[in-house]
């Protein structure tokens, strides 16, 4: 992943670089570093850990010049030091990079034997050597066109030159690059949002593409060298969402956001005077599908299996799920009559990017359901389902989650009724409880104290279980990804009726067990495996709904309950107090709750 920023710029750069940098973070936090040029010279300052590492190190405000370079590191290759921080620099070319470069090791020892030194363990410090060394004997944008011929792997570059003081060199192939547009100055970036509060003016880059950027102009070329002209896009813009505001982490804010993304989708999709689903420009006939193969990586992809329940319960299609990773490298029966969706935040995760290019290269039908609607996922797609959720900034995914399962919810809806699966009537009642899901999300939220209380004990234990059947298995897995990525403590997610063929073994007194059985028609059922994990010590939670009859078991250790609706919607209230459990966890352990260590937000490396 990594973030990269440039400014070329009539003012001196290095405090925006550093602001954009900071929002950048999301992406990586390893390391950070900066690059300007000035008086002929390449002045690099870089350090270990956050943005304000560097800050605290460097007087930032004497690092002088108009034009520089920025970046935050997820670590690839070489540990998270500060040698192998970026900026990465020979005597005249410096450069940050996105991505991997897997033929790196190849290049550094042709490098190597024409001389070159290397300082640290990057796949990334070949590129400064290989333009080095093309600079030898070409023009500019000779040389970026070799070099970029001569990569292999992902990447999108920033790069700045001693000797050609008055321009910075983006390139991109695989991962995202943005150029922004501002008053006697431009950008690169990696996103619009590190852009966003320099300018609202981009244009993204494509597979393949470079440009120059001067503070005045920006001349945009193709893989080949020849330049080409690109459009620029207006987005719009809300700098307020990017505010913790009174919560003391993002995560807490958008968890407490959730009736607001869900109101939100419901008005974006739902048309409340005919009490209609409306998901205008659809651009097949329901007919033409008869399958639909769901893609996504972490959170993304328990949406994907939430939506299978979903699509199976309300829609004829055949239904199938894919983690990213797994799905680009198989042998794929590519069929026509199948609907491809692929759920990301982001919208730039390169592993279901490459599943959706896969998809496009068989030209079969692909739906994005994205946050970030300008991503290269939701660009790429025949079409786009917004989730319309606002920037997500906590790495540890929330209510984009609720937003996913919502649009995917209300697709297989959709589906389910055009097609005659789901009748009027039916149709009907399920539109207006969904009506009234943000006001049971807005009830639920108020579990605090509960949660707050008992989320110690599973820092404590060696480990815990969540476990569901049906609509509540998705959820569980959701629930020990949760806490796995914020408290560092081993969760595991499971079927609740699998446990007796192997997991029962990791039972033993005092381990806490979550129980997700929501009075469903699994709910027996679930309360049977309750039992059996109660019998061999587990301290069990379990998570239900409001109900006025009793709970026939005893030694649950503490029953949470959530509000009542139909048992399609449960899932969305399910989640919140697993949410709120890892929350509390984390925070009790002092851990870096919007940061977790060895994450990112948006992951744009395989
Ligand atoms: C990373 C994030 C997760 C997220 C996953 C997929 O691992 O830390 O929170 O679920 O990527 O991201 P996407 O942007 O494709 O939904």
């Amino acid at each position: 992943m990594c973030g990269i920023i440039g400014i070329s710029s009539n003012k001196s750069v290095s405090a925006n670089i550093i602001n954009s940098l900071k929002k950048l973070e999301y992406r990586g936090y390893d390391s950070a570093g900066v690059a300007t040029l000035f008086d002929g010279e390449i002045n690099e300052v870089k350090s270990e850990g956050r943005v304000d590492n560097l800050e605290q190190n460097f007087d930032l405000k004497s690092l002088k010049g108009n034009i520089g370079i920025g970046h935050v590191r997820w670590a690839t290759h070489g540990i998270p030091n500060s040698i192998n921080a970026h900026p990465h620099s020979s005597d005249n070319v410096s450069v940050v990079h996105n991505g991997i470069i897997e033929n790196s090791t190849i290049l550094k020892k042709h490098l190597i034997n024409k001389g070159h030194t290397f300082k640290s363990q990057t796949d990334t410090e070949v590129i400064v050597h290989l333009i080095t060394e093309n600079l030898k004997t070409m023009e500019l944008e000779e040389a970026i066109t070799k070099t970029l011929k001569q990569l292999h792997g992902s990447f999108a570059l920033g790069i700045i030159f001693k000797d050609i003081p008055d321009l910075i060199v983006g390139a991109r192939r695989g991962s995202p690059l943005a150029v922004g547009y501002g008053p006697n100055e431009n950008y690169l970036g990696s996103d619009s949002y590190a852009l966003k509060s320099m300018t609202n003016k981009i244009t993204y880059l494509d597979d393949g593409e470079f440009c120059i950027v001067k503070k005045d102009q920006v001349h945009f070329y193709n893989q080949e060298g020849k330049k080409i002209n690109k459009k620029i896009l207006e987005l719009s813009s809300n700098e307020s969402n990017y505010d913790k505001g009174d919560f003391k982490h993002f995560m807490a804010k958008e968890i407490e956001e959730q009736p607001l993304t869900v109101k939100t989708g419901i008005k974006e999709y739902l048309d409340n005077v005919n009490n209609e689903i409306n998901i205008f420009n659809f651009p097949w006939k329901i007919n033409e599908i008869k399958s639909v193969t769901l893609i996504g990586c972490g959170t993304a992809y328990h949406s994907c299996l939430m939506a299978k329940y979903w699509f199976e319960e309300l829609t004829s299609l055949d239904v199938n799920i894919d983690i990213a990773s797994e799905f680009r490298y198989r042998k794929n029966r590519f069929k026509k009559d199948s609907l491809y969706i692929f759920v990301s935040q982001s919208g730039e995760t390169a592993d279901t990017y490459a599943a959706l290019d896969l998809c496009n290269k068989n030209n079969m039908k692909t739906c994005a359901v994205v946050n970030v609607i300008e991503s290269s996922i939701a660009r790429d797609s025949n079409f786009v389902l917004p989730i319309h959720c606002g920037p997500e900034i906590g790495v540890a995914s929330t209510k984009a989650f609720l937003g996913q399962i919502l649009v995917l919810y209300i697709l297989a809806l959709k589906i389910g009724s055009l097609s005659g699966q789901i009748d009027k009537k039916n149709y009907q009642v399920k539109i207006k409880d969904l009506k009234n899901l943000p006001s049971l999300i807005e009830k639920t939220l108020l579990i605090d104290n509960d949660i707050q209380a008992i989320s110690s004990t599973f820092n404590e234990a060696k480990g815990s279980m969540f476990l569901g059947r049906g609509f509540s298995f998705p959820i569980a897995l959701e629930g020990a990804l949760k806490l796995k990525e914020l408290s560092y403590v081993h969760a595991e997610g499971y079927p609740a009726g699998e446990m007796k063929h192997g997991p029962l073994a990791l039972i033993e007194e005092g381990m806490p067990v979550v129980v997700l059985a929501p009075r469903d028609s699994y709910y027996k059922k679930t309360i049977s495996n309750m039992q059996e994990v109660i019998a061999r010590g587990a301290k069990v939670l379990l998570i239900t709904n409001k109900s006025k009859d009793e709970i026939f078991s005893e030694n649950i250790w503490e029953t949470i309950e959530v509000e009542n609706t139909n048992d399609d919607l449960l899932p969305f209230l399910l989640t919140i107090p697993l949410q709120k459990l890892a929350y509390y966890s984390a925070l009790k352990m002092g851990y870096d709750i919007d940061k977790p260590r060895n994450l990112a937000k948006s992951v744009t490396v395989e």
